[in-house]
């Protein structure tokens, strides 16, 4: 494939991308690997929301992954794994270790019953095996559904009952900092409340000896130790499920987003390589937890797909101390660092000499990925880490969009803090107005749309085909919508502003208010509860609970410590209310909906013009939550 690598390049490839998208895209994915060519690119109509690519075409992406540079990279690293513990050796699997190991995995599901088509659940810690039983899973053609390891019990079991999930693979526990979670612990209860799920495979990762269940239980390793290391990789056709990952919804409900085998490949590979400008033999470090989207294309799916080597982090940026990172790079010689603007920020806030001690001179490019970036931020980012010499990407892109989307090219484009600047080849933004217009033009704002098809767009949501076309595709008629608000300045760069629906981003985590005010909810002394995103220093966005109760709290700060455990075993840590504000009532329309627009400007802190206030059923109660803000 041609990848572009000047501005005339860039333009040149965007335009044809735009004139003549089949062939644009049947060109780059003429550069993979397939056992049966496509008969046609593409078939689409968003106003049903059904999309195909390549169709016809048979593949299987672990031999685009893994096989097919055995040839040439049989004992290049593959996987960099560096434990949580700094004390600890790092690992290097080489192309031939992760085609055994993969294999070995395919060959234990499969030795368990798990055939092409079946969903398997992985809830594991950072380590090298999570990977593989992520490639294994693509490789018999089993779907996978990663839940991030830091989700509660209870959502775990609602993904896995969702899914129908027939097998978990799991870990004893999870080292956290200097902490340790018991994970299986976790697999156990949920476990009870999930009928489809009929065997548990167990890695041992803190020596933690759990109970095991007869018959459902087994141990990875036993397991490994019998398994062969060759395993032929099955043909998936390139519209089969490659996996489902739950996204967090606005109705509370958590959405399983349905990814397929081979425009997922074709973007992602395609979009590493642009992108990141990615030459062989780099090094290549994604900071986040292969839980989320972020991890299955850019630490997996994307790097490996281009023969490179990709890093997987098991630790924290905080611990033992702040230069946890810097020492990481230094250590392994990284070239390209890809991480969230929240962990900036928190890092930000130490001493430079965290960042000083260490020899960052290996680095090349930086990328940012989750949220809008600040100005500040990326002025520390780009001084203190890349020592101006680095580009940095700032990708945006959606659990949904399966690939980055808009984003600087490294070295090509020129950048503007804080600008997620020009789609990409094969991407065709519109911004829209209120009342479903596109506007034309620069130095507008707006919603952001997409006009057309790429290749790694989500097919649907896990068996709500309606749910999937109501939200994406029913707000600006033929186009997908983001959910997220954008600037398009003068010179055409786009700048991500943030989401226009119930969705906030806390720590570069996505999560819907809704999910949370349920959580809250469950606490016996809640009657009604609305929760909304509030300016965060570190996290981007914090949590800002108003809550109702039954009667007047007689110890308030004892009530939000439980009310906070409560969302914290419902949800998980992730999603804790920072702020909980208790108040007797809740501005609501006469037709009983809650005016988030006042609660949003109260959590701000800005309750100067709070706009009007007339058609609430009880504007008096407005002045009470005004009163007891907290600052
Ligand atoms: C939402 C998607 C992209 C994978 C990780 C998050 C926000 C993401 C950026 C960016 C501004 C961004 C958007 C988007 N977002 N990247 N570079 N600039 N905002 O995936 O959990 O599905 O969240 O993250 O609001 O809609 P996700």
């Amino acid at each position: 494939m041609e990848i572009v690598s000047t501005m005339a390049d860039y333009k040149r490839a965007y335009e044809q991308s735009v004139a003549h998208p089949e062939d644009f895209w049947s060109e780059i994915a003429s550069d993979f690997v397939w056992k049966r060519k496509w008969d046609k690119v593409l078939e689409w109509d968003f106003k049903n929301a059904e999309v195909k690519w390549f169709i016809g075409g048979k593949m299987n992406i672990t031999e685009n992954c893994i096989d097919r540079h055995l040839a040439e990279r049989a004992d290049q690293t593959a996987v960099i794994w560096e434990p949580g513990d700094p004390g600890q050796k790092a690992r290097m699997i080489t192309y031939q270790q992760l085609h055994d190991e993969v294999c070995k995995v395919s060959n234990v599901l499969k030795s368990h019953g798990v055939r092409k088509g079946d969903r398997v659940c992985i809830y594991m810690p950072m380590v090298p095996e999570l990977a593989y039983a992520v490639l294994a899973c693509a490789r018999i053609g089993a779907v996978h559904s990663v839940v991030f390891a830091g989700f509660s019990a209870g959502s775990l079991a609602d993904r896995i009952n969702d899914a129908g999930c027939k097998m978990v693979l799991t870990a004893d526990g999870a080292f956290r900092g200097d902490k340790k979670v018991d994970l299986k612990k976790i697999v156990d209860e949920a476990v009870d409340k999930c009928p489809s799920v009929e065997k548990v495979l167990m890695l041992e990762r803190i020596a933690s000896k759990p109970s095991m269940k007869a018959g459902r239980d087994f141990d990875w390793q036993e397991e490994m130790n019998k398994a062969d290391a060759n395993c032929k990789a099955e043909e998936m056709d390139a519209e089969d499920l490659l996996f489902i990952l739950y996204t967090s919804g606005s109705t509370g409900k958590p959405k399983g987003m349905v990814h397929t085998c081979g425009g997922y490949m074709v973007h992602v590979g395609y979009t590493f390589r642009t992108v990141f400008q990615y030459q062989p033999g780099q090094i290549f470090w994604c900071t986040a937890d292969i839980g989320w989207v972020t991890g299955h294309s850019y630490i997996l799916y994307g790097p490996l797909s281009a023969g490179a080597t990709t890093v997987i982090f098991e630790g924290i940026p905080s611990w033992p101390d702040q230069g946890r990172f810097w020492q990481a790079i230094e250590r392994h010689k990284v070239n390209t660092f890809y991480t969230a603007p929240t962990a900036i920020r928190s890092l930000q806030q130490s001493s430079v000499e965290f960042v000083e001690k260490y020899d960052l001179s290996s680095l090349k490019i930086l990328g940012s990925v989750g949220e809008p970036i600040n100005e500040e931020a990326w002025q520390w980012y780009n001084k203190n880490i890349g020592k101006e010499k680095c580009p940095i990407v700032d990708t945006w892109w959606q659990t949904e969009t399966g690939g980055i989307m808009i984003s600087p090219i490294a070295n090509v484009t020129k950048l503007k803090p804080a600008f997620a600047s020009f789609p990409l080849p094969g991407v065709q933004p519109a911004v829209m107005d209120e009342k479903g217009n596109e506007i034309s033009g620069n130095g507008i704002e707006g919603r952001l749309a997409i006009k057309f098809p790429w290749p790694s767009i989500a097919r649907t949501i896990y068996g709500n085909h309606q749910r999937f076309k109501e939200i994406y595709f029913s707000t600006f008629s033929g186009m997908y919508f983001t959910g997220d608000g954008c600037k398009r300045d003068d010179e055409g760069y786009y700048r991500i502003t943030g989401r226009v629906d119930d969705i906030i981003i806390v720590s570069g985590h996505n999560l819907g208010t809704a999910e949370i005010e349920n959580a809250i909810d469950e606490h016996k002394a809640v009657c009604e509860t609305a929760v909304v995103g509030f300016p965060h220093d570190i996290k981007g966005q914090g949590v800002y609970a108003f809550v109702i109760c039954y009667e007047k709290p007689k110890d308030e700060e004892k009530l939000r410590q439980e009310i906070r455990d409560t969302v914290s075993k419902i949800i998980g840590p992730i999603a804790k209310p920072d702020k909980i504000q208790f108040v007797s009532g809740l501005p609501k329309t006469r037709s009983g909906k809650i005016m988030r627009r006042i609660l949003r400007k109260v959590a701000e802190g800005d309750t100067s013009n709070l706009g009007d206030t007339t058609t609430l059923l009880d504007p008096t109660i407005v002045d009470e939550i005004t009163r007891g803000a907290l600052g």
